[in-house]
């Protein structure tokens, strides 16, 4: 069966979908996008994703064509007419086209938007039981990375160079400080045992995962601090692990070939990863 797809009202066969050549888009990653993952056929926060694209809209100014209601019914809508179990729903909206390539724009632009399913095994990733390895890589993006933008040429470009080096992923350094992950939130248990991820900044992504996984380790009474790491910090932690809507939590086992803890998935990213997966289910 061909895959169906959303585009600007329609629901189509994914054989049959167009977007413009003109598309802003396509010409300048003029868009925003959002990806919320899938469990027996529910939504998994999805709240939060609305929230935060229509904040990634409002820093942008680009127009949201239908409603947050509306959006939803389209996501459940692809679910039904794909039969998708597991995996996840992308969502992007660019600001248009206005039928020629120019940088500026007028007011009157009409907003493109494009849904489609994915599936894709979550729970029962292998990297759950192998744990993944990343290296360091230098983090070349832009200043607004909390906006959700499509201008990821350079977490492709990392993460090829990661593949390319025999790792699964990056994770991002700064000023010799971790950012995050290629695609996802980056953390540490001190050997004190306390968790540690970057303060919430333009500097990354405001994880929809994160916000949910932080709440579920305070009620846990792990101990948390909000504030910078570096790699050598990393490095000599007990533990690390990544956070985002297609791993919800994966174990690091090795930063730039250096094992992590014992070089195994800790035992405290596999229980915030369990917690996680419980909650979200039960709210889904
Ligand atoms: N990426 N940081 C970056 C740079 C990301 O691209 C993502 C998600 C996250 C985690 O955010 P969330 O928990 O809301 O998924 C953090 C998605 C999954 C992607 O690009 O496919």
């Amino acid at each position: 069966m061909e895959r169906i797809v959303y585009v600007n009202g329609a629901y189509v066969p994914e054989s049959e979908a167009k977007v413009s050549v003109f598309d802003r888009g396509f010409l300048f990653a003029d868009a925003v996008y959002e990806v919320t993952s899938v469990l027996d056929g529910r939504l998994i926060d999805n709240a939060g994703h609305i929230a935060r694209l229509e904040r990634s809209c409002r820093e942008l100014e680009i127009k949201m064509p239908v409603t947050a209601e509306e959006l939803t019914s389209i996501q459940l809508a692809l679910i039904e007419k794909n039969k998708l179990v597991e995996g996840g729903v992308y969502l992007q909206l660019t600001r248009g086209n206005e039928g020629d390539r120019d940088f500026s724009y007028g007011d009157a632009i009409e907003p493109t938007l494009v849904l489609f399913t994915q599936a894709k095994k979550l729970i029962d990733s292998p990297k759950v039981q192998s744990g993944i390895k990343v290296i360091s890589f230098d983090d070349i993006r832009w200043r607004r990375r909390d906006i959700k933008t499509t201008s990821l040429l350079p977490a492709c470009l990392a993460k090829h160079a990661a593949h390319a080096a025999g790792a699964d992923d990056v994770w991002l350094l700064e000023n010799g400080y971790v950012t995050e992950g290629g695609s996802s939130n980056a953390y540490i248990i001190t050997q004190e045992g306390t968790l540690v991820t970057r303060p919430l900044s333009n500097d990354i992504l405001h994880g929809i995962t994160r916000a949910a996984l932080m709440k579920l380790a305070q009620e846990t009474g792990l101990k948390i601090e909000e504030r910078l790491f570096t790699l050598e910090e990393a490095m000599q932690a007990k533990e690390a692990f990544i956070s985002s809507a297609t791993t919800f939590v994966w174990p690091v086992v090795a930063i730039d070939d250096q094992p992590i803890g014992n070089g195994q998935p800790g035992p405290m990213a596999l229980k915030l990863r369990d917690i996680y997966i419980q909650t979200a289910k039960a709210c889904a």
